[in-house]
């Protein structure tokens, strides 16, 4: 591990940093709203075959090249494979981390307008009608919604600034849990909702008629983006991983907590969606919009709405984190950047997409190419494409350029571990990872 590079160290375990890292609003916000436009029980029932089977071994490929290479995508590649052109797959990482980093700080943004709003009881007693004419208003206000993503991406990277072993560490051991706990008590409530029984049958029953190549590529590309693989946020995180830990376990646990995160989350906004009119399609807005009124109709609704939206922006804050943080440790690393000034040019970089990506959700925005937003784009170039590719190179990389021997060494430290799947996993990562990734780019082409 570099020295300059002592963030997410000892005191925060490996786990709770990736656990930051894949949990965030690709689960609340962005797993409902692509269940509910792609069908529900279909989608989601490809989403976790996808997470399961292909999630940890991806998860172990991207942990094995940074803790192994000790440094950035870019130069963890060079480390393991000196002189050659492999780590032009981490410049495919910088540049994933810059387009999820830009429609992030949008709806990261959002997180910090409904604190306010719930603070200010805009949501009382309201019915959804106007929750979602809020939600309008705001994005066609001319400087809130830059206001909130500025002072977020700000947040960002005062937090690396400072180190993080200072804020985050100590907060993400409270707060992870405490959003657990949170969720926990909104299911509760949302399963005793008239809509409860609607909205269970839409999420879990599959309706395979619903299935086409652009339904499997939203669930692969959602799978990747919800557990942070395809682009080096992992493979900068594993270079921070002891190389005492276990890997295959390390990864077992972050995806098994952000799959419980993203199917709760499910279970607690279809059902209010169904029981508020709300159509399971709404897009962007559907989980703010469905949450606030489940909240109304409990008691203590005030406080927990608060306390909820201060966790989700928490959450959010972990996952720009490790964004920002693959930028600041590639400029810092590759090219002598002072780590400072690093941080300020990935800000200010991503802030700059950042905006069009906000600007475009304008009821009268010119960002808007066809029927699709600047912000639509982004978000499926970097979910659908990049991130896709990116594991796609990972674990070629990992089966084919560096091989078994080496793969097996890191993951058993050094035959330390006894690891009886290994050779299952490699399998997958050999074979079935690239052969899946690339069937389904070949469906969606011929398809289209
Ligand atoms: N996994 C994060 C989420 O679900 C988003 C993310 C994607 C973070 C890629 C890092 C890398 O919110």
């Amino acid at each position: 591990m570099s020295d300059n590079r002592d963030g997410f160290g000892s005191k925060l375990g490996a786990i709770a940093a990736a656990a930051g890292s894949a949990i965030g609003l690709g689960n609340i916000y962005r797993f409902p709203c692509l269940a509910g436009e792609n069908g529900g029980g279909a989608f989601l029932l490809i989403y976790v075959l996808i997470v399961l089977g292909l999630g940890i071994p991806i998860m172990m490929a991207e942990f094995y090249i940074g803790r192994r290479g000790g440094k950035n995508p870019v130069g963890s590649i060079k480390v393991l494979s000196p002189k050659t052109k492999w780590n032009w797959i981490g410049y495919i990482g910088i540049l994933a981390a810059f387009v999820v980093l830009a429609f992030y700080s949008t709806v990261s943004g959002w997180t910090l307008e409904y604190i306010y709003k719930a603070a200010t009881n805009f949501f009382a007693d309201k019915d959804i009608a106007t929750i979602e004419q809020g939600f309008v208003d705001f994005n066609n206000n001319p400087f809130r919604p830059f206001l909130w993503q500025f002072i977020f991406m700000g947040l960002t990277a005062f937090i690396i600034f400072k180190g993080i072993k200072e804020g985050v560490e100590k907060y993400t051991k409270i707060m992870m849990p405490a959003l657990f706990v949170i969720l926990i008590i909104l299911c509760v409530k949302s399963l005793t909702l008239d809509g409860a029984g609607e909205g269970l049958k839409f999420l879990f029953k599959p309706d395979f008629s619903k299935v086409d190549g652009n339904v499997i590529l939203a669930a692969l590309g959602q799978a990747f983006f919800s557990l942070s693989v395809g682009m080096g946020a992992l493979i900068t995180y594993g270079s921070y991983i002891s190389k005492k830990d276990n890997l295959a376990t390390t990864s077992l646990s972050v995806v098994a907590a952000d799959t419980f995160v993203a199917i709760l989350a499910g279970i607690i906004i279809f059902p209010a969606a169904f029981t508020f009119g709300i159509q399971p399609e709404a897009g962007a807005g559907l989980a703010f919009n469905t949450l606030p009124m489940i909240f109304d109709k409990m008691t203590g609704g005030y406080f927990f709405c608060i306390i909820f939206f201060i966790l989700l922006a928490i959450a959010a804050l972990t996952s720009t984190i490790s964004l920002l943080e693959v930028v600041v440790a590639f400029l810092s690393e590759e090219h002598g950047i002072k780590r400072n000034t690093a941080i300020w040019i990935g800000t200010l970089v991503a802030l700059f997409f950042g905006v069009f990506c906000t600007l475009s959700l304008r009821t009268d925005s010119v960002f808007v190419f066809g029927n699709m937003t600047f912000f639509d784009f982004m978000d499926k170039f970097s979910a659908n494409i990049l991130l896709p590719i990116g594991a796609l190179f990972i674990v070629i990389f990992v089966a084919w350029k560096m091989g078994k021997e080496s793969f097996y060494d890191e993951i058993t430290n050094q035959n330390t571990l006894k690891m009886s799947v290994k050779k299952f996993i490699f399998f997958i990562i050999k074979y079935v990872a690239p052969i899946v990734i690339v069937a389904i780019f070949i469906n969606q082409i011929i398809n289209n």
